[in-house]
């Protein structure tokens, strides 16, 4: 089959750093579904997976964690899916990922697609969409039933493509009053489309941003842009009691003694965890992508795909991840259709 790989870690301009390769087309066991791939979304975590390294692969590396296709064939343990459903996932990252023709995953991590979206627009969610869940309702134990209404949130990274259904989430899920950050006009513009209420600049002081709009506080924060950059004001201007998601590592330790006084709480998000520790609870997350895919069913999210490139090849690719690595995504980048 078809897919895009590579043997050796290269910077993003290196025409060897993604390459197109023949592999063999994987068989499904046990829980697996083997899906055809028929699109996928490009993130972070792929570039940052890519980024130059002395580290030589003796088969071709395949990356991608986003993607949206139909079910080809089943393990003799599945028991939620059939051959032909239309699915989205993210993936393992332990795993070969999804720039190939066929991909092997785990159905206790697998969506039923939203009905009403192709795949291209179906495949720019899972990752993100997970990330975004989970930070909110399972981190920071915000009710998705509305029960903290009125509540402030502020999401700092607003109109990437986490902040993008995170903005949803908070506003049309949990029905917070929601502060997103960005820092050019397009990007304020695309978090207020997509929800926000406020929107305050990332590249000023977030403390005074926020005075300004008259807010001296807030009482969830999720940071999902340059903690080390942002901590110390998070540390400021989260309220007593309230509460912090990072979903992005530090250079250095994170100074919880900042929070102490205000017995403030912080956790980490980091959306493989239940498949790479094989958690008791991975199914949590084929039931919050099915809940997802009804939402946008019902209008109340939307997709984030703001960019299609066609078709998949290592090119196209390249052009993603150089797009990725520039910092200024909004929304998401979506590929579709196999060369
Ligand atoms: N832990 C997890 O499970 C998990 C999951 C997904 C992603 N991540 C990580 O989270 C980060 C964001 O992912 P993403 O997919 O949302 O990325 P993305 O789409 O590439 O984010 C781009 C956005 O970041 C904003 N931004 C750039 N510099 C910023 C800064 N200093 N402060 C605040 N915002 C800034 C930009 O806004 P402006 O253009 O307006 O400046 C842009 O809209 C990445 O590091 C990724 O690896 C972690």
């Amino acid at each position: 089959m078809k897919a895009v790989g590579l043997y050796r870690y290269l910077p993003i301009q290196d025409e060897q750093s993604l390459i197109n390769v023949k592999i063999e087309k994987p068989v499904a066991t046990g829980k697996d579904l083997l899906v055809a791939v028929k699109a996928i979304a490009v993130n972070p975590v792929d570039t940052k997976v890519r980024a130059p390294k002395d580290q030589v692969e003796e088969l071709p590396r395949v990356l991608g964690w986003d993607a949206a296709g139909e079910v080809v064939a089943i393990g003799d343990q599945v028991e939620h899916y059939h051959i032909g459903d239309q699915v989205y996932y993210a993936g393992d990252i332990t795993r070969p990922g999804s720039y190939s023709e066929y991909q092997l995953v785990d159905e206790r991590i697998v969506g039923h697609m939203p009905v009403c979206l192709d795949y291209a627009k179906a495949a720019a969610i899972p990752l993100t969409g997970i990330t975004a869940w989970e930070a909110l309702f399972d981190r920071l134990r915000i009710s998705d039933k509305g029960d903290d209404a009125g509540k402030t949130i502020l999401i700092i990274g607003g109109a990437g493509g986490v902040g993008s259904i995170a903005i949803q989430l908070a506003s049309k899920v949990a029905k917070l009053n929601v502060i997103a950050t960005a820092s050019r006009r397009e990007s304020r513009d695309w978090c207020i489309k997509l929800g926000a209420d406020y929107v305050i600049n990332h590249r000023r002081s977030l403390t005074e941003e926020l005075a300004e709009q008259n807010f001296k506080q807030v009482d969830y924060i999720v940071c999902l842009n340059n903690t080390d950059q942002h901590w110390k004001a998070i540390a400021e201007i989260i309220a007593p009691q309230g509460g912090i998601c990072s979903i992005v590592e530090t250079t250095s330790p994170v100074d919880l003694n900042a929070l102490k006084s205000k017995a403030a709480t912080f956790s980490w998000e980091f959306m493989f965890t239940r498949s790479m520790y094989q958690a008791p609870d991975m199914i949590a997350q084929q039931k919050l992508l099915n809940v997802i895919a009804k939402l946008i069913d019902n209008d109340q999210l939307v997709t984030t795909v703001n960019e299609v490139i066609r078709p998949i090849n290592a090119n196209n690719l390249r052009k993603a991840h150089a797009l990725i690595e520039q910092g200024s995504a909004i929304g998401k980048i979506v590929l579709t259709d196999w060369e």
